[in-house]
Order: structure tokens, then sequence, then C-alpha cells
């Protein structure tokens, strides 16, 4: 029986690849395999009966000595090898690394502990060749980190570099498209008014050179009251070919954004009446206007010849486009720092098609074709009231009226 036979058990403790010692409770070596001399250079033999800190450095010795008596009043399997790096004393005095597990047990009442231990030093050689590798590597690493951080913000500067460059002529070519579009725009329009102001002259032209014709000959016969009629017919026409022209002008610098505007204080209600006695010269036969001034007659601040620009504008129109003995209604107040301005008359009205046309430049509703107008008036008076930061809307009916409202804010009361 091979558990009995005590060679089986010599040759299993002598081959073992660990070195095997076993030490009694006072770290005295019972015993110790082949292995350990090829470990620690001590024959076996010479081992036994030696106490075990022969094969521990110096420094360890006393802590040795006490962790034995502490382990022997508490013993423990100590099964995994201690990770600690570990080392022992060569017969030659070198280091020699190793690593140890420990076995504990106990034969009729005394107790033993059994030893493996394993040379590691080969395996450190290599560990250390590998960790000094490694740590050249990290070295190495460094560098080339450092050295890629500095290649990527020396591109980043560059693409910032481009990018700003690139943004500044993209910046460049959208101002040179815009001005270009703005001179295209302005070409248009400058072209578009030279057709209808061409047009709009000819009748007044026309007009004025026939009375001058008749007034030369009525000075012959010496009709005064004629003569007087014909010069107050060249004036009104004269007028409205300058009212054609100042609608030119305003065009364009609307749309050169030109305009700045000038807030003064003065009386809305004030501006109004002003307004209406002007406008009664083109007042046609048995046409009234009726003035609501509401609390508008006290001074605000804002641009008064714009204000009165768009007033004249809409109560033109209002006259122009209401057939005689026709009442129109002007009303104004002053609510919630906004002054509000409505023109209401029940003239010809603007078909309900042509209604969402109707603040377009040049467009003229197609029941006013046989009445005199360029079609610039309401656009000039839109612009004029974005610029002021208010607002225009109308309601209108054919053949039944027309009422225009204006807002428009920030204004302080005196
Ligand atoms: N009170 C109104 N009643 C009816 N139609 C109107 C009225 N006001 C404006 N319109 C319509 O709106 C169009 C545009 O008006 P706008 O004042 O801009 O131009 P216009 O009166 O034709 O010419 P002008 O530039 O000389 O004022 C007019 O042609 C007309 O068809
Ligand atoms: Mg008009």
């Amino acid at each position: 029986m091979l558990e009995n036979n005590q060679e089986f058990y010599k040759i299993c403790f002598e081959n073992s690849r660990e070195g095997i010692i076993v030490i009694d409770e006072f770290g005295i070596i019972l015993l110790a395999n082949k292995r350990v001399e090829q470990i620690f250079g001590y024959k076996p033999e010479n081992l036994i009966n030696k106490s075990v800190s022969i094969l521990l450095p110096k420094k360890i010795k006393k802590s040795h000595e006490e962790s034995i008596n502490n382990y022997h009043k508490k013993p423990y399997n100590r099964e995994d090898f201690d990770k600690r790096d570990l080392y022992g004393i060569h017969k030659n005095g070198h280091k020699v690394e190793v690593l140890i597990g420990l076995n504990y047990f106990n034969l009729d009442g005394k107790n033993y502990v059994k030893a493996f231990i394993s040379d590691i030093s080969d395996y450190k050689k290599k560990e250390q060749v590998i960790r000094s590798r490694n740590f050249e590597l990290e070295k190495e690493l460094k560098i080339i980190n450092k050295e890629l951080k500095a290649k990527n913000k020396q591109l980043s500067d560059t693409n910032k570099i481009l990018l700003k460059e690139i943004n500044f002529k993209i910046e460049a070519e959208e101002k040179t498209n815009k001005a270009l579009k703005k001179e295209i725009e302005l070409n248009k329009l400058k072209t578009e008014f030279i057709t209808v102001a061409s047009h709009e002259f000819r009748t007044p032209l026309s007009g004025i050179l026939t009375s001058v014709t008749l007034i030369d000959k009525h000075q012959k016969n010496n009709q005064i009251e004629k003569i007087e009629k014909h010069v107050n017919q060249i004036k009104t026409m004269v007028n409205h070919l300058n009212s054609i022209l100042h609608d030119f002008l305003a065009l364009e610098q609307l749309s050169n954004s030109k305009i700045t505007y000038r807030y003064k204080t003065f009386n809305p209600a004030e501006l109004i009446h002003e307004i209406i006695e002007e406008t009664k010269l083109i007042l046609k036969k048995n046409q009234y206007i009726k003035f609501i001034k509401n609390n508008s007659n006290h001074e605000i601040l804002n641009d008064k010849r714009i204000i009165s620009i768009i007033i004249t504008n809409l109560l033109y129109n209002a006259i122009k486009y209401s057939l005689e003995e026709s009442l129109i209604i002007i009303s104004s107040k002053i609510k919630n720092n906004k002054l509000i301005v409505s023109i209401k008359d029940n003239g010809i009205g603007i078909p309900k098609d042509d209604q969402k046309h109707i603040f377009d430049r040049f467009f003229r509703a197609r029941n006013a074709m046989e009445i005199q107008g360029t079609g610039v008036g309401l656009n000039i008076i839109k612009g004029h009231i974005d610029g002021l930061g208010g607002t225009i809307s109308f309601k209108s009916e054919e053949n039944i009226g027309t009422e225009f409202i204006f807002e428009l804010p920030h204004y302080t009361i005196k």
C-alpha cells in the first residue's frame, strides 16, 4: 500500500517544486527538502535543528521571532503566497527574493509550521526589466504626448487663423453682395419710378402748357379773372409735380436707410388742424372733413415732420378716392403711450383681391387706374411707420369706404 510506504512520502517531499521547511513553535527547523538547498545554498541536513532565522535578513529577525510567537498563539493557514516583497538570505549572504505560504498543523499536542518557499528572483529580475522598460516607455510616451499637444496647439492655432480668414472673406463677400443687391434694387426702383413718373408728369405738363397758351390769349383780351384761374391751375400742377419729386426723394432715402428721425415736442391735434387747412384747397365739391381730436390736444414727443407726411398722404388719398359730397372723418387719441390716428372715408374703397398688395411699391388698385397717382404714397408711409416703431392697418369695402388707422408709440407727454 502506497500510503504506508515511507519512501513514497519522501519522494513527494523531496521532489516538490517549492522549498519546504517544517519548524516547531520555537522556530527551529525540523525538516527541509532538497529544493531548499537550491534556494538558500544550505544542505538540508545542515539546517536541521537550526533556527529558521538563519535564512532571514538581519533586520527582520527580531520581528520575525515575535511574529512566530504570535503565529503560534493564534495560528492560521496562509494559503495564498504573501503578496509583499519578501526576501531571505542565501548561505553566500546575498538576497533571495521569495514567496512564502504557511501551513499550520498540530501533532501530539505540539504546533508546527510548514513553509512553502518559491524562489522568484528570476521573475523579479524580469519584472524589474519590464518595470524599467515601462518607465522608459512612459517617459517616451510623455515626450510624444507633449509633442502631440504642441502640434495640436499649432494646428488649432492655424485652424483659428484660417477660420478667421474664411469668416473675414465670407463677411466681406456678404457685404459686397448686400451692397450689390441694394444697388440693383435701387436701380430697379429708379427705373420703375422714372417709368411711372414720366407717365404722371405728362398730364400736369400738358395742363401747364394749355394754361400758359390760354394766359397768353387772355392777356391780349385783358381777361384778368381767367388769367388768375389759369395761374392757380399752373400752381396746383407744379405742386403736384413737386410732390412726385418729393416721393422720389423719400423713396431713395428709405431704400438707403438714410433717414434719421428727429424727435421734438408738438401738439398732434394742432398739427392735424394745420393739415386739414392745407388740404381744403384740393377738396372736391361738397366734400367735408370732420376732425375728432379726443384727448390728443396736448404736446407729445415724436417726429412732427414725418407724422405730418403720414397724415397728409392718408388724407390726400381719402379725398382723391372719394366722390363729391362725401364726408371724411379724421380722429386722433392718445392711449397707452401711443398716438392713434384714424382717417375714414366713404369713397370707392379697395377691392378685396387688391388689399394684400396695398402697401407694395407702385401698386395701384384696379378701381383707381383712372385717378392720378404713382402708387408710392402708402409704401413710403409704411416705411416711416416701421421706422418709428409703429403699426398701420386698414379696413375697406369697395364702393362703401376705407379706414386707415396708425399707431405710433414711445412719445412722452410734457
Ligand atoms: N382711401 C382710399 N380709398 C380707396 N383706395 C385707396 C385709398 N388709399 C389708397 N388706396 C389705393 O391704394 C393705392 C396705393 O395708394 P398710394 O397712396 O400708395 O398711391 P397713389 O395714391 O396711387 O399714388 P401716390 O403715390 O401719388 O400717393 C391707390 O392707388 C389706391 O388704389
Ligand atoms: Mg396716395
